[in-house]
């Protein structure tokens, strides 16, 4: 298949081992478009490149490529044509964004003064692969699982709710198995000023605390339902809050399914340990990221209909690249919150691991961000958190979603 892309081409022989880059197109190409196509990759590929279209886009597959070439080939067409505003203006267009996307990938080799974008990194073959993971034992620490199947109904007093109240205490009323994801980032305990001012305890104590409330999310998911922990490790304390999370989870003989890392990109960290300057003897590392956790719940595999799948095409290829770029909240003070996460890195984690009509949970809702984005990507939610002034505030963002 290609390296990126939706669809296997229909040209040449040449079904496999191609970058595909898809331009969208408003609508299909004229005839005379296609023709002017024609002239550039003669429809056999044996340049390193061909292109495909239909209603929708052009596609452009690229194996090798002299890339300044290509493009001054192009440019050379399109002026013998009238230039860009000629008879060749919407083509100008497209292939001005075809160049840059040529050029935003930074990853391909280099042979006889082409880029080699496919197969230059192969991955070496391993003979016998599916026996020697079968022989390896996939995820052994949680085959003895003994998760129940049977699913259980959210009672209706849960369902599209914000409960203030301890998420510990709140969730004992709730049957098992009748929630589909739970996604939340816990208090990080690093003295945030919550509205309860309860952000700051000890570790020992602290995680107590926050593996009963785990205990909990674990009862009450569904079988093949997913948790998601956003957290960051409190780093100047030297806990890796994280392993510490995954190994709990592992323990409780949750699947871990893997981690995203959340790229904040906040460059300006306001402090430097002292000595760490210049010298070996205590440097202090820094991070501009954040980590979200993923378990599955018995099965890797969550069962539901295709047609409530929302995420498109593009979103889930983009999205299994597990490095997520994103901006920290803006917001936070217009909520008076000082640890939300943002909208898009819920709504993304909603898309990829969960599906239209599934209910999500979580158990330190904040001012209601989890919540917000199920809402707007229909979803059911229960959201609690113990502090009752979030809570409303939480509740005025759903009011405010059409
Ligand atoms: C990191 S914040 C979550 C913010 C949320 N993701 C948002 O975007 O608004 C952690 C939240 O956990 C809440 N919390 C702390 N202990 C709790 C408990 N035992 N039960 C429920 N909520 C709790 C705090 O009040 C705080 O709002």
């Amino acid at each position: 298949m290609p390296t990126s892309g939706d669809a296997a081409p229909e040209n040449p022989d040449t079904a496999s081992d191609y970058l595909l880059i898809t331009i969208p197109l408003d609508s299909p190409l004229s005839g005379a478009e296609k023709d002017f196509l024609g002239m550039i990759d003669g429809g056999s590929g044996k340049n390193g490149f061909f292109f495909e279209t239909d209603e929708q886009a052009l596609r452009f597959y690229v194996r090798s490529l002299d890339t300044k070439a290509f493009a001054r080939g192009i440019r050379d067409l399109i002026r013998k044509r009238g230039g860009p505003d000629g008879e060749c203006a919407r083509l100008h267009q497209v292939f001005q964004e075809l160049f840059e996307r040529i050029e935003s990938v930074r990853s391909y080799g280099i042979r006889g003064g082409k880029r080699i974008y496919a197969t230059y990194n192969r991955e070496r073959k391993v003979s016998g692969r599916q026996h020697k993971v079968k022989a390896r034992g996939s995820f052994f620490y949680a085959l003895d699982h003994g998760f129940e199947r049977t699913e259980n109904a959210l009672p209706e007093e849960f369902r599209n709710r914000i409960i203030a109240g301890d998420s510990g205490e709140v969730l004992r009323a709730l049957p098992s198995n009748c929630i589909d994801l739970v996604i939340t980032s816990p208090p990080y305990n690093f003295g945030l000023g919550y509205d309860t001012g309860e952000d700051g305890v000890d570790w020992e104590r602290y995680f107590e605390k926050l593996f009963s409330v785990f205990d909990e999310c674990i009862r009450v998911l569904k079988y093949g339902g997913r948790v998601i922990v956003n957290i960051q490790p409190l780093f100047s304390d030297y806990i890796p809050s994280h392993h510490l999370v995954s190994h709990y989870f592992m323990q409780k003989k949750l699947i871990w399914k893997g981690e995203i890392l959340w790229e904040k990109n906040n460059y300006n960290c306001k402090y430097t340990a002292w000595g760490s300057w210049k010298s070996p003897g205590n440097p202090y590392l820094k991070y501009t990221w954040e980590f979200l956790e993923v378990f599955a719940k018995g099965d890797l595999k969550k069962e539901g209909s295709r047609e409530n799948a929302d995420i498109t095409a593009d979103e889930f290829k983009k999205w299994v690249v597990a490095k997520w770029s994103i901006a920290p909240e803006k917001q936070m003070s217009r909520y008076d919150h000082p640890a939300m996460f943002p909208e898009e890195l819920v709504m993304r984690a909603l898309k990829l691991f969960s599906y239209e009509g599934d209910i999500i949970l979580d158990p330190f809702n904040g001012v209601g961000t989890t919540c917000v984005a199920a809402k707007k990507l229909n979803r059911g939610y229960l959201g609690i958190d113990i502090s009752e002034k979030y809570c409303e505030t939480a509740e005025r963002r759903l009011k405010e979603i059409l």
